[in-house]
């Protein structure tokens, strides 16, 4: 079948992308689902820093590639063998598939899911095809086994969980990303206990569903870290504690709200200097976890000792720990109950044509989620 997607054919193009044009809106074809795979019509798709870093080429993949991982759609027809899913099924994507096969899948940690990392790093789905066609060169990369930048995508049914259809689509698709890794890492990674103290340098979609899962968590304090002014002001309304303007300042301040430091400190920004400080914000025998996706040649390091001598830990969180399957109706009921209000993530609506415009606006810090609505 033919369906409108945005192709991303070149890393690194400069900015202002309304002029650039790093995504272009292209009619492809798109092949019939394989065995264990399903076509989907995407109903709602969210703009993720992630996505960004691919464009600027701070996270390199595959060329061409359709992007786009944070979404929500309707199944509207299954490949051979599919079974845990039937046409009109409302899904959520996850943006690690899960094989269930290997070791991390057998231990219940998928989002380590070893064939599914491989599979996303060569850009194809979980089984290794890929449905999208370029016309007359041939390959075109999935993203992240999702690629939902596009009116209808197939993805291998390891990559979708099916949620209640009352939800609306561009409510939905938040699970997909924001909501999972920055709620996750508080709920799932670092298991914050009620009463502890909590700081999230980062106020983006990750930091901000962090400080809401701080907030479930019963955190206290929660310091919310950001350079720009809207963005601690807004966190001050999801429910942080204190505000503190990032800069040269920011770790003093903390060590003073935190009494020495913090229990758990959350790095969602993607920079290997603010993970630094995010380290020296903590305090003895506390976490750092590291959330946001650095630039692979970059390095991080530690004075040595006080790893032992403060019983420190330094903690990795990817797609926030979490087991799709249980996590997402977890959240989305949290969210149904008042408890988890993830709407409020969602600052602008786009049409598939405004994706360019809308990741200018990500890259100058003047929107959280934007949704595609399809
Ligand atoms: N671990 C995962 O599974 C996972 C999933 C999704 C996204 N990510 C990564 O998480 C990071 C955040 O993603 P996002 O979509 O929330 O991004 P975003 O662009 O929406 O938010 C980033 C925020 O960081 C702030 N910031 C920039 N420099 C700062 C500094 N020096 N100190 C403090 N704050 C600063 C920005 O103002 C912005 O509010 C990215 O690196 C992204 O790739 C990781
Ligand atoms: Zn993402
Ligand atoms: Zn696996």
């Amino acid at each position: 079948m033919k369906t409108r997607a945005a192709v991303l054919r070149r890393m690194g193009l400069p900015r202002p992308y309304a002029q650039s044009l790093p995504l272009r809106i292209e009619e492809l074809e798109l092949a019939a689902p394989g065995a264990g795979e399903m076509l989907v019509r995407v109903t709602a798709a969210g703009l993720c820093h992630s996505d960004l870093s691919v464009i600027e080429g701070a996270r390199p993949r595959p060329m061409p590639m359709v992007l786009g991982h944070e979404a929500a759609g309707v199944v509207e027809a299954l490949g051979p063998g599919t079974v845990a899913f039937a046409p009109g099924d409302h899904v959520v994507f996850s943006f690690v598939p899960m094989c269930g096969d290997c070791l991390p899948c057998a231990e219940g940690r998928p989002a380590l899911c070893e064939n599914g990392a491989a599979a996303n790093t060569a850009g194809t789905l979980l089984g290794g095809a890929r449905r999208w066609c370029d016309a007359p060169e041939g390959q075109m990369n999935h993203h992240l086994g999702v690629s939902a930048f596009a009116e209808h995508t197939v993805v291998s049914a390891r990559s979708a969980v099916k949620i209640d259809p009352a939800l609306p689509p561009e409510i939905a698709a938040l699970f997909g990303c924001a909501v999972m890794t920055g709620a996750g890492a508080v709920l799932n990674t670092a298991r914050v206990p009620a009463g502890a103290s909590v700081v999230v340098f980062g106020l983006g979609g990750v930091g901000l569903a962090a400080v809401l899962g701080a907030v479930v968590a019963g955190a206290q304090p929660i310091v919310a870290v950001d350079t720009l002014p809207e963005k601690r002001a807004l966190a001050l309304t999801f429910g942080a504690s204190h505000a503190v303007r990032a800069g040269e300042h920011a770790v003093a301040e903390i060590r003073a709200i935190t009494g020495g430091g913090a229990a758990y400190v959350f790095e969602s920004v993607g920079n290997e200097a603010v993970l630094a400080q995010a380290y020296a914000a903590t305090g003895r025998g506390g976490m750092t976890i590291a959330t946001g996706l650095p630039h692979p040649t970059k390095q991080f390091s530690v004075p040595a000792v006080s790893l032992v001598a403060e019983e420190r830990t330094v903690r990795g969180s990817y797609m926030g720990s979490a087991v799709p399957r249980r996590d997402v109706p977890r959240f989305v009921a949290l969210y149904q109950a008042g408890k988890l209000p993830v709407d409020r993530l969602l600052t602008h609506r786009l049409r598939l044509q405004d994706v360019n415009e809308g990741f200018d606006r990500l890259a100058e810090g003047q929107a959280v989620r934007q949704v595609i609505i399809m």
